[in-house]
């Protein structure tokens, strides 16, 4: 498949084939090439759970209300946020970069690469820290005040940084059904589920989201609801 031909071929799926395995080697194979997916600040805050034991499979379809996708799922992949591991995550990126710098002395760095350590140094901690929100509305209304004077950059509010995380994983999740479309799996996102739940069958620690669950499996004709329906785009196109 071509990446059109997989766009068109990806459906949710809300009825798996029960008779039709999935190899788990390709689900996981499609799951490393949704961790290529852009994100913000390169922090890569998000993990992957991929789901294939049963017991776990059913723990995860009560969690979702049984819905049909949750419950003929033959694997699931749960996209998890980790807002929490950003200090880990620019440290990494960081470690990254000064490899990348083969021993160059910090007085030979190009403009290009200081500014680089800057960014996972300071910048990032800036955004990233905060303390039960407070710093993040101290924050806000700062970077609101300079606003009037220069562009600036505003989402910093905690609300705002867990938004900044969701995106990312949203792009990890279509990056990863796309994959499986383009080797015949079918997939249905879900949001319909109750987080608690699904943590604690995971065993997830609290403070860590839950971005999606993806039901996976081989179609069955019934489990695609219709003909595709989209609003008109000249509607939602603006070409400015
Ligand atoms: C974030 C998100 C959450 C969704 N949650 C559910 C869900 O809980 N159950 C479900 O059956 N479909 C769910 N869907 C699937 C949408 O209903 C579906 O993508 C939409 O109707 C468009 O159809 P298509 O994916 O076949 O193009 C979800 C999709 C997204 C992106």
């Amino acid at each position: 498949m071509n990446l059109t031909q997989a766009i068109n071929y990806r459906r949710s799926v809300r009825k798996f084939d029960p008779d039709k395995e999935i190899d788990t080697q390709k689900v996981k194979k499609c799951i490393e090439q949704a961790t290529l997916a852009p994100n913000s600040s390169n922090m890569q805050l998000w993990e992957f759970y991929h789901i294939t034991s049963s017991n776990i499979l059913k723990k995860i379809s009560i969690a979702s209300f049984d819905q049909p996708a949750a419950k003929t799922a033959k694997q699931m992949v749960v996209i998890i946020v980790r807002k929490d591991l950003w200090k880990k995550r620019a440290n990494a990126n960081l470690k990254f970069i000064k490899r990348s710098f083969r021993n160059k002395k910090p007085e030979n760095y190009s403009s290009r690469e200081k500014f680089a350590i800057y960014y996972y140094k300071k910048l990032i901690p800036l955004n990233y820290f905060d303390v039960l929100g407070i710093f993040g509305l101290f924050k806000y209304v700062f970077f609101w005040l300079i606003g009037f004077f220069r562009p600036i950059y505003r989402q910093v509010k905690n609300s705002d940084m867990r938004i900044v995380a969701h995106k990312s994983a949203g792009l990890a999740a279509q990056t990863f059904m796309l994959s499986m479309a383009d080797i015949n799996y079918d997939t249905c996102p879900m949001e319909g589920f109750d987080s608690l739940r699904v943590k604690k069958a995971l065993k997830l620690p609290r403070k860590v989201e839950i971005n999606m669950i993806i039901s996976c499996g081989i179609r069955m004709p019934e489990g695609v609801y219709g003909e595709r329906f989209r609003i008109p785009f000249k509607e939602v196109y603006n070409k400015v």
